[in-house]
């Protein structure tokens, strides 16, 4: 697994599994603002880019492709970001992500999230980051849950999640969690390799 930025040769890769995942992806998203296929076009892609640097750029956000490495070849397969980062006193950041359903159930997305906050919590300079979930997610929950993040708070009514006002979970994990663990992939690993 690969955990790289985006390129702007991503679009065809993008446009193909994000318009392959609509059904997949879509009750978890933001509710969109036009048709999924032109949402999610090579087109569109130059806009998502262009807003990933401009964030990068600002300090505002951490977007990452999230790719497997098979053959020799690298395959987009996902989508991780750590987002609306607030630094001064509250150094904290929210994580959201994505994962192709065709490659889902692999743990790509704990290992993608156990780098980026690893990330963030290093070269990032953040203290603290929260992952917000539906609670009939259950696989996103267990992703958390599994890493050992802190579930903390109910937020009614908390984002406009495919058509409507959601409530959400919230989980959260500070530095202090995982430093004397050596980060959260070595926590994730150690937990992958008792369980196995
Ligand atoms: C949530 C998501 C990112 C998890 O990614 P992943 O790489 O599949 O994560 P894991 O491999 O650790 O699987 C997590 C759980 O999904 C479930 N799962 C396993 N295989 C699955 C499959 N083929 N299809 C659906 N769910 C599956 C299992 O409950 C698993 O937990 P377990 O390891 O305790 O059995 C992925 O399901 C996804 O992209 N969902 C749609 C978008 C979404 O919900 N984003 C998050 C919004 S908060």
């Amino acid at each position: 697994m690969v955990l790289r930025p985006y390129r702007r040769s991503d679009a065809a890769a993008w446009s193909e599994v994000r318009c392959a995942n609509q059904a997949w992806l879509a009750p978890w998203e933001p509710s969109p603002s036009g048709r999924w296929e032109d949402l999610n076009s090579p087109a569109a892609f130059r806009y998502v880019y262009r807003d990933h640097r401009r964030q990068s750029r600002r300090g505002e956000a951490m977007p990452f492709a999230v790719c497997l490495r098979e053959d020799g070849r690298e395959r987009l397969v996902g989508h991780l970001n750590i987002g609306s980062i607030v630094r001064r006193a509250f150094c904290s950041a929210y994580a959201g992500y994505w994962v192709d359903g065709r490659v889902a159930g692999r743990g790509i997305i704990p290992t993608a999230l156990a780098l980026a906050v690893d990330h963030a919590f290093g070269p990032g300079g953040l203290h603290r980051i929260e992952v917000n979930i539906r609670p009939e997610n259950g696989p996103s929950r267990r992703v958390v849950e599994k890493l050992g993040f802190r579930e903390e708070a109910y937020h009614p009514r908390y984002l406009h999640i495919d058509g409507a006002w959601r409530d959400h979970v919230g989980y959260a994990l500070t530095i202090e969690d995982v430093a004397a663990e050596g980060g959260l992939l070595a926590r994730w690993h150690r937990l992958r390799s008792t369980a196995s």
